[in-house]
């Protein structure tokens, strides 16, 4: 084991450096959209049973397991059993090149858009500037097209704020920026929201469209049976939408628990993160909606024909509402892609991490150079996505890896401690530490915990069989879908063949006796 390993400097340090790999894009959009399209208010009840029955469970077993290992996933993993070092390096390989590489890219267009909001640049047709003057989008996933140079500047950017930040040693790496920019990304939501609400029309959004429930929407008993196939989709995408958002099954939790002290609160981080993060999403939700609200109502549209999904809401939504707003309508924008580049980059981080600390925990390289390295290379990555097809592609990707990468971390990560060690051990080593985790956390992820996930995954495998994921060619489907996961899948099987070079682990284990069990 290494004796010098790096530690926050405090627990705040650790919780914002979680808090903020938790809260992304995808707090703001993703969720928003989300609720909107599955029932509403309603769709707050299976988010939230996703969060108690997945999500609290597996941040805390993440928790646990990097806590214990002093290590990041493959390590961890390995310390558990050699066997298991395959889907340690698994984790953070689907982080780094299935999320990042198109992650930084998207943090790139926010930080085009929040130049942009100083002249509103976006004219009077944000959906046309979007697609064909931003993106110059190709007409299909096949044709690239050239680079698009402001978004390449832009990406190169946020590579480089990512390595000037990790970089650095934690703490005064993440820890500091983490400390700095979370204070300041709740402030700057809380002035839009609150903004938003002095909106004409904004409560009509808030209180008609997002708080208000469509239970027909959630009830997967209900007597029709087309309706209670709508429901479990509904139930599924709040599963998936609770591992997103959490960064769970990345590896990521793991390595940020590996860096604290051997005396921390396990169980109360937990349940702070997720429970910070939840909130966050539902706060910005009201800024979504309001806006959306406000936008419908003076435009005399409807509200469902206003709201648009996936990146519509933040690039073509946002900047409509924004150029109509009746003052400081640059101060706006700029307020609301600020919050974003903010939200991304503080998750941005934490994905190189997961990664740079599993190559250094393996083969001992200088942290500093295996940053550097994995930055350039991660902007070499990302060039693909920033070309003239770089939507689709990033589509595609995001489906196929949010569907299947992260889902099937987190089951196997219950199947090792629920079937392998036993998840009473961990509870156990977790509770000593501090709040003590209820027994029925073993039956959650010993059954439950894993049966939901499996449900999830064969859900998203039928739903993906039974029809091409948004009308893409199967070739593409299967190219940057299929293609990307089995290139994570040979890396990962390539890295954990390799031999330690930083610490010396037993070859050969006894089912049910780990390295570090006492
Ligand atoms: N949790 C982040 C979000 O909601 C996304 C993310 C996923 C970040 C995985 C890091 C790791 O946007």
């Amino acid at each position: 084991m290494q004796e010098t390993r790096d530690t926050w400097q405090s627990n705040i340090g650790f919780l914002m450096a979680a808090i903020g790999s938790a809260i992304g894009l995808g707090n703001i959009w993703r969720f928003s959209y989300m609720a909107h399209e599955h029932g509403g208010g309603a769709f707050l009840v299976p988010y939230l049973t996703a969060l108690l029955v997945a999500g609290i469970p597996i941040m805390l077993l993440e928790y646990g397991i990097g806590h214990r290992g002093k290590a990041s996933s493959p390590l961890a993993l390995a310390r558990i059993d050699r066997r298991f070092e395959g889907l340690g390096w698994w984790m953070p390989v689907v982080a780094m090149f299935g999320i990042m590489l198109y992650y930084s890219v998207i943090i790139g267009w926010c930080a085009n858009y929040l130049i942009y909001s100083f002249t509103l640049a976006w004219g009077e047709n944000p959906e046309d500037f979007f697609f064909n003057h931003f993106l110059r989008l190709s007409e299909s996933a096949a044709v690239w097209g050239g680079i698009r140079p402001p978004i390449l500047l832009a990406t190169a950017l946020v590579w480089l704020a990512c390595w000037l930040i990790c970089f650095r040693d934690i703490r005064h790496g993440i820890e500091k920026a983490a400390k700095f920019f979370m204070p300041l990304l709740l402030i700057l939501t809380a002035i839009m929201v609150a903004w938003t609400f002095t909106l004409e029309g904004a409560s009509e959004g808030i209180f008609n469209h997002y708080l208000n429930p469509d239970w027909s929407k959630i009830n997967f008993l209900s007597a029709d049976p087309e309706a209670r196939v709508a429901a479990g989709r509904v139930w599924a995408a709040a599963f998936g939408q609770i591992f997103f958002t959490l960064s769970l099954g990345f590896g990521i939790m793991i390595t940020y628990a590996s860096y604290l002290p051997a005396k921390a609160n396990l169980a109360r981080n937990a349940v702070i993160t997720a429970t910070a993060n939840c909130s966050y999403s539902i706060f910005a939700g009201l800024a979504v909606f309001g806006i959306v609200g406000f936008m419908a109502h003076s435009q005399g549209v409807d509200f469902a024909e206003a709201i648009k999904g996936g990146p519509q809401l933040a690039f073509v939504v946002y900047p409509q509402a924004i150029s109509i707003l009746p003052d400081f309508n640059a101060l706006f924008g700029v307020l609301f892609f600020l919050v974003l580049v903010i939200a991304g980059l503080t998750s941005g981080v934490s994905l190189i991490e997961a990664f740079s600390c599993a190559l250094t925990d393996k083969f001992n390289w200088p942290r500093k150079r295996v940053v550097s390295l994995l930055c350039l290379l991660g902007l070499l990555g990302s060039l693909i996505f920033t070309t003239r097809a770089g939507l689709y592609l990033l589509d595609i990707t995001d489906h196929f890896i949010t569907s299947y990468g992260l889902v099937l971390g987190g089951l196997l990560q219950c199947l090792i401690v629920g079937w392998f060690i036993g998840p009473e051990k961990l509870r156990r080593h977790i509770s000593r530490l501090g709040s003590r985790v209820p027994t029925a956390w073993n039956f959650f992820i010993r059954y439950l915990t894993p049966l939901a996930l499996g449900i999830l995954l064969l859900m998203a495998l039928y739903g993906d069989l039974a029809v091409n994921y948004s009308g893409y060619a199967t070739r593409h489907l299967l190219l940057y879908g299929l293609g990307w996961l089995l290139c994570c899948l040979a890396a990962a099987i390539i890295l954990s063949r390799q031999p330690w070079r930083a610490v010396k682990l037993k070859r050969r284990h006894r089912p049910g006796e780990d390295e570090l069990l006492v």
